[in-house]
């Protein structure tokens, strides 16, 4: 590369003005004199001219340096390096027919440089400002800014502007109002570990970061404020996965005087109304129900994709006296065939065996079915009519495979609801741009929690069991049901909500059935039972969670591709290095004293 002979002067922006952006610019702006500013993303050089891609969050646009137009700046711009800050006036030039790029908003055309301003250096990057490129994520996080400047980062956060924006707009006209809430308050439980503030005016004492604005929510009902959205952040100390962070954004909402339809068709048409305005995709509405009970028959989780057909079948009652001993006292068994599935290897059926393991699978039982046998470790085990009972049950045919799981419910539904998805990806069953929306209705309200041996709200503990079901809070708590509601994408949970508990009374029932004694209640949520004795309408709401849902719109495989500043694994913010140390000054003043010196 040729090195200017002059050392680049920074200079500042003075009176420059931008007149379009860097993806702005066609054949109808030929002639005219123009001003782009941003950043270099090449530059080559072609014997006597210099070519620059220049950038900003729009796109690029090509911008030449001739002798013609200015024979100093050419010399200069030899100078000119990967992500320098530039500012450029010129003119727009048609290019010549051979030198259109069809891939690029402004390929037809290029800006020759009357006069250009350098309006900072950079050092080089770490990874390269490209989409493919191939750094690792944690170099990534720590040059977030950086990474950010990649169109794909750009294009997600963008995107995720337009979608907030939609959002807003449709609850805005169907009168929401936006209420901000409390961040430093007290913890509502929704079943993760809280983040706690520790109060300097009050030693001792903490404030907890919401897990999600829930209590509020419901006390602005009870102020009448009818119908209430927040864009709202919510804080959950728990293990991280791709779709979970320790801080994560809601779309909140609650109605006063709505029923499940209420809530159900309002979130509906928010949501289609987000897929028509930001990807001009028509959701059909009313989306698909399920019952909870029914999702876990037919697909093993509570978040089934249902853009796919396999389904699991209980085959617990076709093999209750068989020899094989593991299938016959077995609390559930369950199979899916999978259609030409046989072509499966060795290796790959290992691989799946593998992987139910991470779900507390021990095994996995398989068969292929071939023209003239069933080819499997544990056909030998099988009866003829157990055979002929699975073979009616399935309509299998030669190239099938039929995989089994058998044990206690809960591991074979989750076990074969996650093999099922794997299998999907494998046989390509998952149509690329389809978005199957779909309701999973009649939740369990409550589940034993083994470790403290005790019922936990399976939802949270102000959703309302189904009419006819409070009396089970105390008869029968396992079989009452809430009248909660989950919104599932593409087998993604991206929102859930409930019916509310709306009056002081039966909100103590619920608490007695969760092992809260009166005292505690009155402690935790007095305010709320309070609230509920002024006139509280009946009310229930959801909350969309907005970074799954931004991306499953944009097909990224983690939330931390659409969240600017997003969290590691560890819950750490490797660019600022949160969380850190704090001075011994600073633990005074909260009157805190650590236990063990902290590593430093
Ligand atoms: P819930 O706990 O189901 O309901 O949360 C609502 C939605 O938020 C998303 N979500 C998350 N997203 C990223 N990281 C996380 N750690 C995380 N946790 C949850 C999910 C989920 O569906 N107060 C109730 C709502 C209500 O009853 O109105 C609540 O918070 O997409
Ligand atoms: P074993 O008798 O342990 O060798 O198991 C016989 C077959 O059953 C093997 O193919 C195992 O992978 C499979 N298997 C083991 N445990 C289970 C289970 N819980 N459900 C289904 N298949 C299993």
């Amino acid at each position: 590369m040729q090195e200017s002979r002059y050392e680049m002067e920074v200079q500042p922006l003075g009176w420059w003005v931008r007149s379009h952006h860097c993806n702005e610019l066609n054949l109808e702006n030929v002639d005219q004199h123009v001003c782009l500013m941003g950043w270099v993303q090449y530059r080559r050089d072609h014997g006597g001219l210099i070519f620059i891609d220049l950038r900003d969050r729009h796109g690029l646009t090509q911008v030449v340096f001739t002798p013609d137009a200015n024979a100093l700046a050419l010399e200069e711009a030899h100078g000119l390096r990967s992500e320098y800050v530039m500012a450029i006036k010129g003119v727009v030039r048609a290019r010549p027919k051979d030198m259109v790029n069809p891939n690029l908003q402004t390929g037809e055309i290029e800006v020759e440089v009357v006069e250009f301003r350098l309006l900072n250096k950079a050092k080089t990057p770490p990874f390269i400002i490209e989409d493919r490129m191939d750094a690792a994520e944690s170099l990534r996080l720590k040059y977030r800014y950086l990474d950010l400047r990649r169109p794909q980062m750009t294009s997600n956060l963008v995107f995720r502007s337009r979608a907030v924006q939609a959002m807003r707009s449709f609850l805005h006209d169907n009168n929401f109002i936006e209420v901000e809430t409390p961040v430093l308050t007290k913890s509502t439980p929704e079943g993760a570990r809280d983040f706690l503030v520790p109060s300097r005016l009050n030693q001792g004492e903490f404030y907890a970061l919401p897990q999600s604005p829930q209590l509020f929510k419901q006390l602005l009902m009870c102020s009448g404020m009818d119908r209430y959205y927040q864009v709202v952040k919510c804080f959950r100390d728990e293990d991280l996965r791709a779709d979970r962070q320790p801080e994560f954004t809601q779309v909140d909402l609650e109605m006063s005087f709505a029923d499940e339809e209420g809530v159900m068709s309002i979130s509906e048409k928010l949501l289609a109304h987000l897929f028509k305005e930001t990807m001009d995709i028509e959701l059909e509405i009313p989306f698909t129900r399920i019952s909870y009970a029914q999702a876990i028959a037919d697909y093993g989780l509570d978040k089934p994709d249902i853009r796919f057909d396999l389904k699991l079948k209980d085959i617990t009652s076709l093999v209750k006296g068989s020899e094989f001993r593991l299938f016959a006292e077995a609390e559930l068994v369950k199979a899916m065939a999978v259609p030409g599935g046989s072509e499966l290897s060795r290796k790959e059926i290992d691989d799946f065996t593998e992987y139910v393991k991470i779900y507390g699978a021990k095994g996995l039982a398989w068969i292929k079915i071939k023209e003239d046998e069933w080819q499997s470790p544990i056909a030998k085990f099988l009866s003829q009519e157990e055979r002929s009972a699975i073979g009616a049950e399935f309509d299998l045919q030669p190239g099938d495979i039929i995989f089994f799981q058998a044990g206690p419910a809960d591991m074979v539904n989750t076990a074969l609801g996650y093999l099922r998805v794997r299998l999907a990806e494998r046989f390509d069953l998952i149509p690329e741009n389809e978005f199957a929306p779909l309701w999973v209705t009649d939740f369990p309200l409550l589940e034993w929690d083994d470790e403290d041996k005790r019922w936990v709200a399976r939802h949270h503990p102000f959703t309302s069991p189904k009419d006819s079901h409070f009396e089970m809070l105390q008869s029968d708590p396992g079989q009452a049901l809430a009248r909660a509601y989950d919104l599932v994408l593409n087998g993604n949970e991206v929102g859930g909500g409930s019916i509310r508990i709306h009056n002081s009374s039966d909100q103590q029932k619920m608490f007695a059935a969760l092992g809260i004694d009166e005292e505690e209640a009155q402690a935790k949520f007095g305010f709320l039972l309070q609230a509920l004795e002024y006139g509280a309408p009946p009310h229930g709401g959801l909350a969309f969670g907005l970074d799954r849902l931004i991306m499953l719109m944009n097909k990224c495989s983690s939330i931390r591709d659409v969240i600017a500043f997003p969290k590691t694994q560890k819950a750490a913010c490797v660019m600022t290095d949160a969380p850190s140390h704090v001075s011994a000054a600073q633990l005074r003043e909260l009157g805190l004293k650590l236990r063990e010196k902290p590593k430093v």
